[in-house]
This record gives C-alpha cells, structure tokens and sequence, in this order.
C-alpha cells in the first residue's frame, strides 16, 4: 500500500533531482506539515518496528521489537511499491532494538528476551553481527558477544573513524558501553547522570538513539526528552575531563526517542508516544514538522534516518511502533511501517 499524501508526481519528479534536506530555517516559509507517504506497512499483527539502517545501496533494514527479533529489508524504499521481506530471526531473543552499519553490508544489531515492552529479562542482551549478500537475499549471524551486565541495550552507533567499535546505549543503566567489534571485549565508557532514565519519570528510559558527528556522541534522553553531546576521541572514547552539553530540550513532547541529524546539524527528533516529528535547530527553535498527538500519520513513530542515495537523499524515513504502547485517542492502534517524508516541503 503506497499513498503519496501529496502529489505524487510532484514528489516523483523532485526524486531524481539531487538534492539535500532543507535547512531548517526554510522551514518557516514552508507549508506544514510535511509531505509524506507510507513506504511499506507490516502484515504481522503487533508488529512493532524499533530501529532503522540505510544499506549504502540505498535500501533499508529494519529492526522488529516485537513480535520476533526479526530484521526486515525494504529494497528500493522510493520505488512505487515497496514491500518488507525477512531478513534473519535471531534465536534466543524475540526482539531487537539497535542497528548500526559497521561496512558495507555489514550491521551490528542488539537482541533480547522481553517479557513485556522495552523491559527484557537480565542477562539476555546480545550483540550480533549480521552480514548481507548484495542483494540482501541471504543473511549470515554471528554473535559478537553476549553482555550478561547490561539491562536494556538500545541506540547502537558505528565509530566512523574506528569501525571495529560501536557505542551502544543502555537506556536502563543510563550508560554508554564500547564494544568491539572483531573481539568482543566490551567496557562501560560514559556514566553520567544526563544518561539516566529519571527515577519515577514518564518510562523509566534515559539514553536511547546515538549518533556521532565531528568528534562529538550525541545521544537522546527519553525520560528528559533531551539531545545532549560529549566530545570523543578518534577510538570511541570519551575525552576524559570533557563536559557534558545540553544541545535541545524539547518543549512540544513528553519524550523522545532516536533522532537523526541532517547535513547542516539540525536536529530530527521521533516523539513516539506522541505521535510527532519535531525539527530543533541549531538555535534551539523548536518546530513541529509532522504529526500530531491524535493523528496516525508517524504515530508511535521510534526512529528516523536519511536516505543515502542521489534520489533520496532529502528523504528522512520513520519506522513506527503502530502506537502500540500508547494507542491513538486512547484505542486506535494500527501494524508499524515505515514513513518517507520529504523534508524539503
Ligand atoms: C489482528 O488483530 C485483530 C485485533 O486483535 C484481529 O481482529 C485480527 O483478526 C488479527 N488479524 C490477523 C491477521 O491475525
Ligand atoms: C547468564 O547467561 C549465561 C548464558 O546464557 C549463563 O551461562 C549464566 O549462568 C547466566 N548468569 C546468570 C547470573 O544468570
Ligand atoms: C512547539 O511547536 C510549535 C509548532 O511547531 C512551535 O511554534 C513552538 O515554538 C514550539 N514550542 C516551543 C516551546 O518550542
Ligand atoms: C482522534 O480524535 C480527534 C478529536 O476527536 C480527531 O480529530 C482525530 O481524527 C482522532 N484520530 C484518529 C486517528 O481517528
């Protein structure tokens, strides 16, 4: 099911014009909400979509906290009919959050057992590497190593100086772990209090998407619906002495969960639980671009990524939990799917 929610062949002709994502400060001379269509919706019942990865051949993968720890691809997400087909399902887990690109066609993915949403028994946390033939038809798993300290392995972000090492978020524990890649040895890197869930707070989830720009680990805090940063080294870690900075604390939403940041450093913020994306700039103007909290349009929406090629490189794509946790006007829930928005307007 692809509905362009504008003029399709408006949106169709802009594709192949290569150009980039808006700055955001066009944005107050564009009409909103932003076009968007749906990619691909799930065909499972309770299909929760959590994380996202852009292959470098342009296609996507996708992450599955429930129902399976399943990863889907989407090939060709700009065509006219894209569908999701299985990937891979880990065993001994049956969800996933994280994903990040380590190379080409080579992914790192955090897997679980969860009783219950975003709450998985002790000691199940396990990374994996998952590596793709060209056309993502055949999958190979390995298991990186299993991390029997961790409590809720979320956002997983590749070193991009350094690619035998991730970060990866504990939103429980409210720490960073580095975890490399080729041996599995792992360390709790960053423990700070602007890591934390807060005690008693909304969902009892601190840090959840992580990203790297210019020496710099930016993070989300789910409970303190803030994007924070810290400075770190050419390996992945911390500058020791650094200090923490507060680069957004967003205002129109009770949470937030992954972000992305465009070429000009904007922020791209999924609200989940309410139903929005949120655009911050660099000044700290907040804009709401897409969705609203009694809408469907992005509801429950977990994650967002740019496209990588010349056609879609303007295009951030937004997977969705369907609202599962927090369902639309109090029952309306719908499967996840994954959301392309034109972020040119
Ligand atoms: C999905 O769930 C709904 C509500 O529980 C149910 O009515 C429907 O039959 C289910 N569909 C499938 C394909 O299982
Ligand atoms: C943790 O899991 C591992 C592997 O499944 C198992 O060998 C170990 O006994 C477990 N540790 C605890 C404390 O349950
Ligand atoms: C909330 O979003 C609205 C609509 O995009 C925006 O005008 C407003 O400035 C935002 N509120 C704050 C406090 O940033
Ligand atoms: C939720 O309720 C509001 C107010 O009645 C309505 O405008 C909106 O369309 C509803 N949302 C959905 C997804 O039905």
């Amino acid at each position: 099911m692809t509905t362009w929610k504008l003029t399709s062949l408006v949106g169709l002709i802009g594709a192949f014009l290569p150009t980039y994502a808006a700055p955001v400060d066009s944005l107050r001379q564009t009409f909103l909400p932003l076009p968007s269509r749906i990619v691909t919706q799930a065909a499972e019942n309770g299909t929760y979509i959590e994380n996202i990865a852009v292959r470098s051949n342009g296609g996507l993968l996708v992450t599955l906290l429930q129902p399976s720890a399943s990863v889907y691809a989407v090939e060709d997400p700009f065509s006219r009919s894209p569908s999701m087909s299985l990937v891979h399902t880990f065993e001994g887990a049956n969800g996933l959050t994280g994903i990040s690109e380590t190379s080409p066609d080579t992914f790192v993915v955090a897997a679980a057992r969860y009783p219950g949403l975003a709450a998985p028994y002790q000691n199940t946390s396990t990374l994996w590497e998952l590596k793709l033939n060209n056309k993502g038809e055949e999958a190979t798993v390995h298991k990186i190593v299993h991390i029997p300290e961790a409590s809720l392995l979320n956002g997983i972000v590749t070193v991009p100086s350094y690619k035998a090492a991730v970060l990866v978020g504990d939103s429980v524990l409210g720490v960073v772990f580095r975890v490399d890649v080729t041996t599995g040895r792992y360390d709790v890197v960053l423990d700070i209090p602007e890591l934390k869930p807060i005690v008693g707070g909304p969902i009892d989830l601190g840090v959840n998407g992580v990203k790297i720009r210019a020496g710099y680990l930016y993070w989300s805090n789910t409970d303190r619906a803030s994007i924070y940063r810290f400075p770190i080294d050419m390996l992945g870690y911390p500058v020791q002495g650094a200090k923490v900075e507060q680069v957004a604390a967003i205002k129109n939403a009770s949470g937030v969960d992954d972000f992305a940041l465009d070429r000009q450093g904007n922020i791209w913020a999924a609200t989940d639980f309410d139903n929005m994306l949120i655009t911050i700039q660099k000044d700290g103007r907040e804009t709401v671009v897409l969705g609203s909290p009694t809408e469907l349009t992005v509801a429950g929406d977990t994650s967002v990524a740019f496209g990588r090629t010349p056609l879609d490189r303007h295009i951030l794509y937004v997977t969705t939990s369907g609202a599962a946790a927090v369902p639309v006007n109090g029952t309306i829930i719908e499967l996840g799917k994954i959301v392309a928005v034109d972020t040119r307007g």
